[in-house]
């Protein structure tokens, strides 16, 4: 799921090219392998969306199930212990992410399309315009700041998630485990900062295109 975040933001990147570029990213992965790329990608990451979130919420009530008086104090004791905000609050940030991955969806890839009027011309075909819905989308403040607000949740969750992975995987040692807290550190700052930087650089720099909505010429 890390590696699709990557390349989700290395993707989204191809907007501040422009509506060519972002349009025939989307079109290309439509069609790579024959179009069975995006089934095969997208029941991957369906399967491993789901493992994951039975896996975090029976993890979360068995830390709930492990004590029955809490502790008095709540805070990083050094060595093994890697209590954080983020550690503190995985349920939290992490139902967070799933409500904005249930919307996301709703909002772009079964947001309106071609038949709604969504229509531009990539090599010589007719592709659905998602540039141009995404430009205009965040020139909304209502969606720009609430993705703003939800990758920093994206930021909280995957500043404890990426280096406990590895970990759980087994893949850690006095010398390794260091290095790698600091590189999940780095890595989610980085993720964060970039896919909050897209709305805000869109709603401040960014002009909506012009387009026809249900027949009518909009700008
Ligand atoms: C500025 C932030 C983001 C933008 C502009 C953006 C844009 C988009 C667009 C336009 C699509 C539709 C692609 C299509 O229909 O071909 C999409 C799909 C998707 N996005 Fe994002 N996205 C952002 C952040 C995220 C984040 C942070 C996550 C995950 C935590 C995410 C998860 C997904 C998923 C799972 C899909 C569906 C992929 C598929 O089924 O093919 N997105 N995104």
């Amino acid at each position: 799921m890390v590696l699709f975040v990557i390349i989700h933001l290395i993707g989204n990147f191809t907007l501040f090219i422009g509506s060519e570029a972002f349009n025939g990213y989307t079109y290309f992965l439509e069609h790579l392998m024959h179009g069975a790329f995006v089934y095969i990608a997208e029941t991957g990451l369906l399967l491993f969306f789901l493992s994951h979130i039975v896996a975090g919420i029976s993890v979360s009530l068995r830390k709930g199930r492990a004590r029955d008086v809490g502790y008095e104090v709540v805070g990083n004791a050094g060595g093994p212990s890697q209590k954080s905000t983020a550690s503190l609050s995985m349920i939290l940030s992490g139902i967070a992410l799933l409500i904005f991955v249930v919307v996301h969806l709703f909002h772009f890839k079964f947001g309106p399309g071609e038949a709604e009027g969504y229509i531009t011309v990539v090599d010589g075909t007719q592709v659905r315009d998602l540039y141009r819905l995404v430009i205009e989308e965040f020139n909304k403040p209502v969606p720009t700041f609430s993705y703003v607000a939800f990758m920093l949740f994206l930021g909280l969750h995957l500043r404890h998630g990426i280096a406990s992975a590895f970990h759980s995987l087994g893949v850690a040692s006095p010398r390794l485990t260091p290095v790698l807290r600091a590189a999940g550190v780095l890595l989610a700052v980085l993720l964060a900062v970039g896919f909050l930087f897209l709305p805000l650089y869109i709603y401040a720099f960014v002009e909506p295109t012009a387009g026809i909505i249900a027949g009518e010429l909009t700008v």
